[in-house]
Parts: structure tokens; C-alpha cells; sequence
């Protein structure tokens, strides 16, 4: 039986092989909802070149084998919008009916907009607690009662901004508010699922070459942060599965460091650099 915590060699997600051609009950499985970007791209292509047969979502009709890379039946396309409770309730029970079991579902669904604080709308304000907070709830509650019925671990990692969700940068407050939300959110669930078979993970890519996030690369650039490509951020996603991790940080020293002074006095990493970087940002957030 595969085992999902095996180490197995990790490819491009084009290549195909031996565990790409395997797609029998014991593979390992997995549902990716808002995996129609840049990262949800990279994420199903390396899962379905890893063996996964794959349950892929979000809210517009896409080809599941055009997203997965491949053409074998091994990944179906499911259209779901995580602010509405009775399509991810459909979407679980499809998942469930389609896979049998489910070692992991990736909540990708997440939206970015950066503003000075006057700037939100209620409309902006209603979309990200929409989508980047009640989101993630209602995807835990869905598939959380088949998860625990079922008689193997199950993870569910939602994906997160930068960094621990917890490092609140300057002309992003609404924003940072949800991932804040999001993180605090997984460890209170985390911590009532002790024991149990499943568990959340809040994961925080480095910011990534990726369509959603160009109008911010030159900004990264200045404050010295290198952009990730999507591929390593699906090998992080990849391993934060198999290690169920409930925490990952992804990124280089400057903001590991960040998010380590953040956590231990936000006024010291302030005066190490937070401060600076607002200067920065504020560049990209225009009136
Ligand atoms: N790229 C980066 O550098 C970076 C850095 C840190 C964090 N992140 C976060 O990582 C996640 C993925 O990033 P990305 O660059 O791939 O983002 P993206 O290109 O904006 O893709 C977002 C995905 O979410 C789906 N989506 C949006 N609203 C949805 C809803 N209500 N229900 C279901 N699906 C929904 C979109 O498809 P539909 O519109 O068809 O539904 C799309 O598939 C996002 O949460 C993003 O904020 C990205």
C-alpha cells in the first residue's frame, strides 16, 4: 500500500513514471479547491506526477487534465465556491463517492487586495471575509465528519499569506486581519482535534512567481525578498502532507527572522525592518 509519508523522489509534475501510472485504490489522494491559479496549477501537476488521483475545485469550469497535466482519469474537476457551505457539502460527498478515502484536502481559494486602510470597501471588506476566513471554515466543516469516519489520517491545509499569517505588514490591514484570522482559527482546531485522525495545517507560501502576484515583484525585489517559483512551493505543500505539519513557513532567512521577532516582540521586529518595509509598500499601494 502507498504510504503518504513515503519519501519519494519529487519531480517537475510533467514527468511521468512509474508512480505517475499507478492509480489504484491505494494511491494516495487528495482534494485541491481554488486550484485554478498559479499555484493550484503547479500543486495538482506535482501531485498527479506523484501517483494522487485528485478531486480538483474552484468556481469556474476548467479541464481536470489540463490543470493535472495529464489525461489518465486519474484527477476529475469539480466546480465549488467555498463561501457557499451546500456546494462544498456537494463537493465532499462527490469526493468521498470518487476517491474512497481522502488524505488531503489544499484549501488554495485566497484573495490579496492591498490597500491604505481608507481605501477597503464594504465590498472588498464582505470578499475577504468571504473568502479568505469563512472559506476555510466552511471547507473544514465540510469535509471534516468523513474525515474522521474514515479509518486513515486525513490533513487539511489551508494556505495562508506570507509568512505565520501573524506578521501584519502595513497598506494590507484588512487583509492581513484574514490571514491573522485563518491562523488563529487552525490552532484553536488543531488543538480541539488532539488525538484524533485529522488535523489543519496553516500554510504560508513565500511570495511566488505567479500571475496574482506580478504587480508585487518589483516591490519584493527592494525589500530583498527572493520569489519563489511555484513548483517549490508545491514540494513545500507536498511535504507539509506527508510530515502533517501544522505550521509551515516558507521563505529565506529575512522573513523567517520576521516572522520569529513578530512572534516574540512585534516592536522589535518593527525596528529591525518592518518599519522600512512600510516605506516600500506604501510605493505600490497609490491612493
Ligand atoms: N502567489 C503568491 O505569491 C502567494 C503568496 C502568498 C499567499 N498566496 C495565496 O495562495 C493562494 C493561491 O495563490 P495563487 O497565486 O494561485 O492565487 P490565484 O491565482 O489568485 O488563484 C486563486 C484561486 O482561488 C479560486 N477562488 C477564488 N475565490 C474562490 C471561491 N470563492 N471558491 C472557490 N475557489 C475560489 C480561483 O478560481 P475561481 O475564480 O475560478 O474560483 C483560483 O483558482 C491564494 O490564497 C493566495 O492569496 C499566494
Amino acid at each position: 500500500m502507498t504510504k503518504l509519508n513515503e519519501k519519494s523522489p519529487v519531480n517537475d509534475g510533467t514527468a511521468t513514471g512509474p508512480a505517475a501510472a499507478r492509480h489504484d485504490k491505494d494511491s494516495p489522494t487528495a482534494v485541491l479547491i481554488g486550484v485554478t491559479g498559479g499555484l493550484g496549477h503547479a500543486l495538482a501537476r506535482l501531485l498527479a506526477a506523484e501517483g494522487f488521483r485528485l478531486v480538483l475545485a474552484a468556481r469556474r469550469e476548467h479541464d481536470a487534465a489540463e490543470i493535472a497535466g495529464k489525461s489518465d482519469g486519474s484527477a476529475i474537476y469539480v466546480r465549488a465556491d467555498v463561501t457557499d457551505p451546500a456546494s462544498l457539502e456537494k463537493l465532499a460527498v462527490t469526493a468521498f463517492e470518487h476517491l474512497g478515502r481522502i488524505d488531503a484536502v489544499v484549501n488554495l481559494a485566497g484573495i490579496s487586495p492591498r490597500k491604505p486602510i481608507e481605501d477597503y470597501t464594504l465590498s472588498d471588506v464582505d470578499d475577504l471575509l468571504a473568502i479568505n476566513v469563512k472559506g476555510p471554515i466552511f471547507v473544514t466543516q465540510a469535509f471534516l465528519p468523513g474525515l474522521r469516519k474514515q479509518a486513515s489520517d486525513g490533513v487539511i491545509v489551508h494556505i495562508g499569506g506570507a509568512m505565520d499569517g501573524r506578521v501584519a505588514l502595513p497598506f494590507m490591514s484588512a487583509y492581513a486581519a484574514t490571514r491573522g484570522a485563518l491562523a488563529s482559527y487552525v490552532q484553536g482546531a488543531n488543538r480541539e482535534l488532539e488525538g484524533t485522525n485529522v488535523s489543519l495545517s496553516f500554510f504560508g507560501p513565500a511570495p511566488s512567481n505567479t500571475e496574482s502576484e506580478s504587480p508585487f515583484f518589483d516591490m519584493w525585489k527592494k525589500m530583498g525578498v527572493d520569489l519563489c517559483e511555484p513548483d517549490e512551493v508545491a514540494r513545500d505543500i507536498l511535504a507539509t502532507i506527508r510530515q502533517r505539519r501544522k505550521e509551515h513557513v516558507m521563505g529565506g532567512a529575512l522573513l523567517k527572522m520576521m516572522t520569529l521577532m513578530n512572534a516574540i516582540s512585534p516592536s522589535a521586529a518593527d525596528a529591525i525592518g518592518l518599519r522600512k518595509f512600510g516605506k516600500l509598500i506604501k510605493q505600490y499601494s497609490p491612493r
